[in-house]
């Protein structure tokens, strides 16, 4: 959220009384809320973005007659090792050519790295204007940030030079390449198919560094740009660089979040319900952010997927700078392409192409290079208890102990803005958390944690304030187009931004947060990391001037997109720091992230409303997030602005229970709403969505477990699962929970009792809470009362529960399981469990168990499949008391039970077991619920129905 500034600013003092009186102003939201759009520049409004889509436009109208002025200079070819290298050329005038390198990477994946670079850049032969203190070259860092490995070269490539091209073969996908020199262009295809085509429409455009002419420059926005009264000295000239991609065959694009859209990638040049403008990527704190909008929101991910029935391809467009991408379809015949035009403000081009062939190989080689999200303690999958502000440490008590009276399970309780003293970071209110160390041990008595938000701003002017002293003092700060101490507006006033591209900043960020610096913190408390796009209340689109300079030398404009990352990234290490002797997984929360972000922090969409149309919005937002490889993600359940009926905040709790990260969060002046506040029956509708949430944590947990080694989204797609379902490839209102095989719609309709599901193929689904059967392909109708959440589990799978409902995560660990076999028209079912202590590391030295289930001819099979089980023992014998205490067995066939009674094996030992028997009744699948069977879970076992 912020402040809309006129032209005359608050002083700091003032700031706190506006902050005040704006939001008793707003006590009347729902008619006042509304994006400020003109606070936000449009494509006609950003230089760069601009330029390039009139040359897309002069593209078009010149038909063939397109003159591209790029071309490899053949003489400059050098192949091998993997890798093609020349110059790339580019025509200003008759005789006058620009040098830009090209070096093509073919890569074992499949895939292939782009990189375009300015030769006289890189070589410093330029000249800066206006004093600029900047680098001279071209940014070429985004990839030491977003990067954990280098990709894998396949030095075996096989090139063939021929008459105005090169034909590449590589990979073990034996997949084609052909680089044409003239006009410059690249093909990938595999099996004579291509895929993804490279500057088809020769729309390639690298700004080249020239002199600022004398006198009138046709070029208005090149060599400054003024917008909402800040003028941006671009000391480099234009320096954008631009291309299309076109994928042929391919009528569906997914990816390039953050925005609040449909998961399919819309159109973006006008056309009946498709945008007029790009969408754009630029790290951004849109106060009151619109549904159904490419508009920028606060992360960026630039990763795209393509997908058609059979093959899914993906690219990387690796560039840190504010991007615009335009996306439009081309009908051609039977066929219709996706053509896209990615510009960005600055920087190298760097492009990967990965070459699919579906979306599981996809998500396994993007994360390869970028990482994924590693396995979260477990606490953080737990329900989150947040507003701004809980005001007191009285406070917190308080609703910590009416969580409890109302018996609704809670993990963690968050502190906003307000406990601070003065919005100054690391320091406590004195008036109202005088004793922040006793709320923090209480919560921890109780098993659950607190988050405290700590932003990047650096609050100048409190006397005695360390922490302001030594970041000027060390020159750890962002600095000005001057070389000064940047400084802004932001919660507190005016303030500095701790500039973590710095080594020196992040090391002495870590320092903050030892117990002996940030007193009153201990092991159970993590950290919230907002406003990091950055926001800053008066600077350009409500962030900091592109011209501002970072560590390195390198310009705002050149990093803006990685600078929230640098920061939760310091955060992160801080808190797996602070405790050398007991090291634990931290927790760590981001509003603004970039590729990469996934490795050190979950995020959530920001500031989004208590209206029906954001409880919707928030699904596909989030199924985005997953597809761009970064799955722990939710939306402040409840909606951030304004009050939300009872029936929506009870809608939203269901929908909730299902994001990968679940809390309720809400604006210091929305009215309190914590769940025991609402009344009945929706206190009792909510607890039990909760309680399902908490019920289904093992299953959670083990999905996060598939996302940490494969980058496996949470929550699913319907096109994930049914990648050649013509129908599931724009279904963005459902998904399948992680690999459960359940499916949940969650409903986000006023006064809804039915809901509409898309079941995606013929197998047989059952209705999760009362296991009727659901058949057939197509839409199908369920009940969705008010205490109901539409949720189907698709026979053949099986999924861990824990069914005993307590206060907090922690205090479950121990529970006994319940096993869910949903079992397929053949009787057959199949799943996993993953468990771990969910609180340190050990399980990266092996400490964990994975088993598999395995249901068939009447038996449930579970094995160890750890990849090395005699490394596991010392974990196995810490959980030898947690049993198995029933497995639930949904569809079974006629004549499965016939003796009522279980054969319980392990090892060489069989005894029996009660089996509770229900035959199918109308419209309802028979089950069996085996007692007691008496297995531990860390045994291999077999349980076979008599
Ligand atoms: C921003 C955050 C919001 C938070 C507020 C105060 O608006 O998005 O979640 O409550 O700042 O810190």
């Amino acid at each position: 959220m912020r402040l809309q500034f006129g032209s005359d600013r608050p002083s700091g003092q003032s700031l706190a009384k506006l902050l005040t009186s704006t939001l008793l102003l707003l006590t009347t939201f729902d008619s006042v809320v509304a994006v400020k759009r003109e606070n936000f520049k449009t494509c006609a409004q950003s230089g760069f973005c601009k330029r390039n889509r009139a040359l897309a436009d002069e593209a078009v109208a010149a038909g063939a007659s397109w003159d591209p002025s790029y071309e490899i200079d053949t003489k400059s070819i050098r192949l091998g090792e993997g890798l093609f290298r020349a110059n790339l050329e580019k025509t200003v005038e008759e005789g006058v050519k620009v040098e830009l390198p090209i070096v093509i990477s073919f890569l074992q994946n499949g895939g292939a790295r782009v990189q375009v670079d300015e030769k006289r850049r890189q070589e410093g032969k330029i000249e800066l204007r206006n004093d600029s203190k900047a680098r001279k070259e071209r940014y070429n860092e985004a990839a030491k940030w977003a990067l954990v490995a280098d990709p894998e070269i396949d030095e075996q490539a096989d090139f063939n030079e021929k008459e105005g091209k090169v034909e590449v073969k590589w990979s073990v996908w034996q997949n084609d390449a052909v680089i044409e020199f003239k006009p410059f262009g690249v093909k990938f295809s595999r099996g004579g198919e291509t895929h993804v085509i490279l500057n088809e429409r020769h729309l390639l455009n690298v700004e080249h560094w020239r002199p600022k002419p004398d006198g009138d420059d046709k070029c208005d926005s090149c060599w400054e740009e003024t917008f909402g009264g800040n003028t941006d000295s671009k000391p480099r000239g234009p320096e954008s660089i631009g291309m299309d991609i076109t994928f042929p065959g391919y009528t569906h694009v997914y990816g390039i979040p953050e925005h609040a859209s449909s998961m399919k990638l819309k159109e973006t040049r006008g056309g009946d319900g498709q945008y007029t403008e790009p969408y754009r990527l630029y790290n951004s704190d849109v106060f009151e952010y619109e549904t159904d909008s490419p508009m920028t929101l606060y992360g960026s991910i630039p990763f795209m997927q393509a997908h058609k029935k059979g093959f899914t391809v993906g690219v990387f467009w690796l560039n840190a700078a504010e991007t615009w991408v335009d996306v439009t379809t081309r009908k051609d015949k039977k066929v219709t392409d996706t053509q896209t035009h990615w510009m960005s403000e600055s920087g190298i081009l760097d492009l990967f192409v990965f070459m699919g062939p579906n979306s599981q190989w996809l998500y396994k080689y993007y994360t390869e290079l970028v990482g994924t999200t590693p396995i979260p303690p477990m606490f953080a999958l737990g329900y989150h208890q947040c507003r701004w502000n809980y005001v007191s440490q009285d406070d917190v008590k308080q609703v910590d102990a009416m969580m409890d009276k109302f018996d609704i399970p809670y993990d963690v309780i968050w502190l906003d803005i307000e406990y601070t003293d003065g919005k100054a970071y690391f320091t406590w209110d004195p008036q109202t958390f005088s004793d922040p160390a006793s709320m923090v041990s209480n919560l921890d008595y109780h098993k659950r944690k607190l988050v405290a938000i700590i932003d990047p701003h650096i609050k100048r002017e409190q006397k005695d304030y360390t922490v302001v002293k030594e970041l000027v003092d060390k020159s750890l700060a962002v600095k000005n187009k001057d070389g000064k101490d940047y400084d802004g507006w932001c919660w507190p006033g005016s303030s500095h931004w701790v500039d973590c591209f710095n080594v020196k900043a992040q090391d002495w960020w870590k320092a903050q947060f030892k117990f002996d610096k940030f007193k009153g913190t201990a092991d159970n408390v993590h950290i919230w990391n907002d406003m990091n796009e950055p926001s800053v209340f008066n600077g350009p689109e409500t962030t900091m001037p592109k011209d501002n300079i970072h560590h390195g030398d390198w310009e705002h404009r050149d990093v803006h997109n990685l600078y929230g990352m640098t920061f939760h990234e310091a955060t992160y290490a801080a808190i797996k720091e602070r405790n050398p002797k007991k090291p634990t997984r931290p927790f760590v929360l981001t509003r603004a992230f970039f590729a990469g972000s996934q490795r050190t922090a979950a995020m959530w969409t920001g500031d989004n409303e208590a209206k029906w149309e954001h409880l919707a919005q928030a699904v596909p937002m989030l199924l985005s997030q997953g597809i761009a490889g970064m799955p722990f993600a939710g939306a402040d359940v409840g909606g951030f602005f304004g009050n939300p009926s009872k029936e929506l905040l009870t809608r939203w709790y269901q929908a909730g229970a299902f994001y990968p990260f679940f809390r309720a969060h809400a604006h210091i002046d929305a009215k309190r709403r914590e769940p025991y506040l609402v009344g009945e029956p929706y206190v009792s509708i909510i607890r039990e969505a909760i309680k399902l949430r908490y019920s289904l944590l093992p299953a959670l947990y083990t999905s996060f477990h598939r996302a940490s080694w494969e980058g496996m989204p949470i929550l699913r797609p319907m096109f994930l699962m049914f990648p050649d379902d013509e129908e599931a490839l724009t279904i963005d209102d459902q998904f399948f929970f992680g690999d459960t095989g359940i499916i949940v719609k969650p409903v986000v309709e006023e006064g809804a009792t039915t809901t509409k599901i898309w079941i995606p193929d013929d197998g047989i689904y059952y209705d999760y809470f009362d296991y009727t059967i659901q058949i057939g392909q197509g839409w199908g109708t369920i009940n969705s009362p008010i205490e109901q959440i539409p949720i189907l589990m698709r026979g053949g799978h099986i999924f861990p529960r824990k069914d005993r409902p307590r206060r907090s995560a922690e205090l479950m660990k121990d529970d006994p399981y319940t096993i869910v076999i949903a079992l397929s028209r053949v009787g057959a079912a199949a799943g996993v469990l993953y468990v771990d202590d969910g609180e340190t590391f050990d399980y990266q030295n092996g400490q964990f168990l994975h088993k598999s289930f395995v249901y068939q001819s009447n038996k449930l099979t579970s094995k160890i499949v750890n990849n090395d089980p005699a490394k596991a023992k010392p974990y196995l014998k810490s959980i030898s008391h947690v049993f198995v205490e029933r497995v639930i067995i949904v569809g079974l066939p006629e004549g499965a039970v016939k003796e009522k009674k279980a054969k319980v094996t392990v090892g060489s030992k069989s005894w029996e077991a009660e089996i509770e028997f229900y035959e199918e009744h109308v419209g309802r699948a028979s089950f069996a619920i085996v007692k007691n069977p008496k297995v531990p879970i860390g045994e291999e076992f077999e349980i076979e129905l008599l």
